[in-house]
């Protein structure tokens, strides 16, 4: 009943206490690490005993396994920690990082680790991988059987009759046990023999529990992990688990969970049939096994070299992942001769790549000039009188947000902003309250900064031009008729100014990633970016998953897709995830001097605030339809749509704002913002 390992690699750190049993795969092949994370209340034989082995499974494909015995389980002292998961999260880092670079062979050719965890562990592999995804090279992530509901703290008996036990009392109750372990039809009982039950399920640890069922653990595990995650994702539960019965209760809740897995390149989820939460003991164990090993096999496949820029993210190859972003010459658009030309580079854009460059914009220079001039101008102003127009004062999240203040995938962005629009009234008392997303400008005093205004107002009226040509242009390169998407924008149309100042961060070492803002998709339509200093900063995501600079070329701006046009275009137009990244050696020239701070002018293509999904009805070409073969991608495309704009883009961006500037909406919205914060607890209960 032993189970199978070739060594014990005891660890603590933080006053937890962890071993991992260590299997050795074959060497000559070094196959990426197998990490295991067992759940609560059972212990790492989970993994590996009599009945079931997961480790001997992984082992016979040739992997090497490290099958973890998380904190108070087997023997490991139980954490004094209220917050046993949060605290633990870094030490598991520490600990697989410790493992793959001095055991494993995958580490002698960057072979990258695989997380597969059950329970909480499956949690926990979530976790890990949002936190680690930049420093460990993780190819995927499969969690079986996490399913987190807000305010569901079912596993502990209330009022606790034994409150000076850390552990929970063990469950004998046996319909509960079958929400475990499923129907009895379903159930391996051989498996189920006393010796292996003391062996591998013990009870599980109150503080554990509770700090699992708490909202804000919720809040940060989907509401934060889940869209962070950058890697494949595979997302397993049984059609009767702790929180469900049957497939059809299921279905909302594993759905929602699913749809929160927004930057993940691919998620393969099912609910397994015919088994409960602990699904390996179940009869059908083998449907969890073939799909466990065909993930595993898709990422080896695609497995490939590291990014050049040393990135350990993400070094998964497929096919048809852009190496480049292409520059295209605007020019070419205006003559009859071209414009062929300039459509077919288009349309490769808009659907292979989602970013381009556009040269010729037919923006005067001495416009542009004058512009980066003034902006810089007005960073450089004294703080108070940068305070004077602090977003705050503004119900239309119009103004200046000072250094850190939003926070991008788990991490604070290190940005300073202004935040401009298109100059327009006030809606009236009448109107839906979204509308005052719609609003005046606050502008600096005109004695600090005289000519600001015109510079800026001349500036947006040329990108302006440039929007309403390309809202004709992407359509035509589309074959669609040059008017088709008139009807999704609003007359006047709001466009948005961001001024960016990137400082050099300090203490930051060579070769380190700075998260200057983290990796995102933008949600308007395109996005016209002037990079106005020399820095290298911004990086976006191919297919691959592999993060490519997109450096200033000067003369050019940059033109990306956002989500509004991928949903108007049923995901056949693709919003690529790109970030800011502020190495320290971005900030140097060839001859390594100082850049100073970067500076980036983004403008943001609104679309009609009324736009509901039900609108959008454009029937795209099915040969254009074709250029994308993935299915998944643009039905992912409406589920997040749906997600993200529930009711119309009005209200999910109003909501968005509130939720996200929460100083802003207590000033001006503190009903709803109370009402949002609700709401997103309870949404899907
Ligand atoms: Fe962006």
């Amino acid at each position: 009943m032993a189970t199978t390992f070739d060594e014990k690699i005891p660890f603590e750190k933080n006053g937890l206490q962890l071993y991992g049993l260590f299997k050795r795969g074959d060497q000559d092949r070094a196959l990426p690490l197998v990490v295991l994370l067992h759940g609560g209340g059972t212990t790492a034989a989970y993994f590996d005993n009599s009945a079931v082995s997961v480790v001997q499974n992984f082992h016979s494909l040739g992997h090497d396994v490290l099958n973890i015995s998380r904190p108070g389980y087997a023997g490991n002292a139980i954490p004094a920690s209220e917050k046993p998961m949060t605290d633990s999260i870094p030490v598991f880092i520490d600990f697989i990082e410790k493992v793959y670079t001095e055991k494993s062979s995958a580490r002698h050719c960057n072979g990258g680790i695989v997380l597969f965890g059950h329970s909480l562990g499956g949690a926990f592999s979530l976790s890990i991988t949002a936190e680690a995804q930049d420093r460990l090279p993780l190819l995927g992530v499969s969690a079986l059987g996490c399913a987190p509901v807000p305010d569901r703290k079912i596993l502990l008996v209330d009022p606790d009759p034994e409150p000076s036990n850390p552990r929970y009392v063990v469950e004998t109750n046996p319909e509960n046990i079958r929400k475990f372990m499923g129907e009895v039809e379903w159930l391996n009982l051989d498996a189920l023999e006393p010796e292996l039950v003391a062996q591998v399920f013990e009870p599980g640890i109150k503080s554990e529990i509770r700090e699992f069922s708490s909202d804000e653990f919720y809040d940060y595990l989907v509401n934060r992990v889940y869209p962070a995650i950058r890697v494949p994702v595979q997302y397993l539960c049984a059609e009767s688990e702790i929180v469900w019965g049957n497939e059809k209760e299921a279905r909302p809740i594993f759905d929602n969970l699913v749809s929160r897995f927004t930057n993940a390149p691919e998620v393969d989820s099912a609910i397994l049939p015919r088994g409960g939460h602990n699904y390996e003991f179940s009869l059908n164990a083998g449907t969890l096994w073939e799909k466990r090993k065909t993930f595993l096999k898709k990422l080896i496949n695609k497995a490939a070299s590291f990014s050049s820029n040393g990135a350990t993210t993400n070094n998964i190859v497929k096919e048809g992942a852009f190496t480049s972003v292409p520059v295209i010459d605007y020019a070419e658009a205006a003559s009859p001769s071209t414009r062929p030309a300039f459509l077919k580079a288009l349309k490769a854009a808009i659907v292979n790549v989602g970013f381009f460059y556009l040269k010729n914009t037919g923006v005067p220079d001495d416009v542009q000039s004058e512009f980066t001039k003034q902006s810089i101008a007005l960073f450089n102003l004294p703080l108070e009188k940068k305070l004077e127009i602090e977003m705050v004062n503004s119900k239309h999240f119009l103004g200046y947000a000072r250094l850190g203040q939003e926070i991008t995938a788990l991490k604070n962005d290190y940005r300073e902003q202004f935040d401009f629009a298109t100059e327009l009234p006030a809606p009236g008392p009448e109107e839906p309250l979204y509308r005052n997303l719609r609003g005046p400008n606050q502008w600096p005093d005109p004695k600090a900064l005289p000519h600001f205004r015109a510079a800026i107002e001349s500036y947006m009226d040329h990108i302006d031009k440039l929007a309403e040509s390309f809202k004709s242009l992407v359509a035509e390169a589309l074959d669609l008729p040059p008017t088709a998407f008139d009807q999704f924008f609003d007359y006047p149309q709001q466009n948005k100014l961001k001024l960016i100042k990137y400082p050099e961060p300090i203490n930051s070492k060579a070769n380190e990633d700075v998260q200057g803002v983290g990796p995102h998709k933008d949600s308007c339509f395109l996005t016209f970016l002037m990079q106005g200093t020399p820095h290298t900063g911004l990086e976006v995501q191919n297919k691959a998953g592999t993060w490519l600079p997109v450096k200033p070329i000067p003369g050019t701006l940059v033109i990306n897709i956002g989500r509004a046009l991928e949903a108007i275009t049923g995901g056949v137009c693709t919003a690529t995830t790109h970030r800011v990244n502020l190495r320290a050696e971005n900030y140097k020239d060839a001859q390594g001097n100082s850049l100073g701070p970067r500076y980036s002018f983004a403008i943001f293509q609104g679309v009609s605030l009324d736009l509901g999904m039900e609108k959008i009805n454009i029937s795209i070409p099915q040969h254009i339809k074709d250029l994308v073969k993935d299915e998944k991608v643009r039905s992912d495309a409406e589920a997040t749509f749906n997600q993200m704009f529930n009711g119309n883009i009005g209200e999910g961006t109003l909501i968005a704002r509130i939720t996200s500037h929460q100083d802003v909406a207590q000033r001006w919205y503190p009903g709803l913002l109370a009402q949002a914060l609700q709401a997103q607890k309870d949404k899907y209960q």
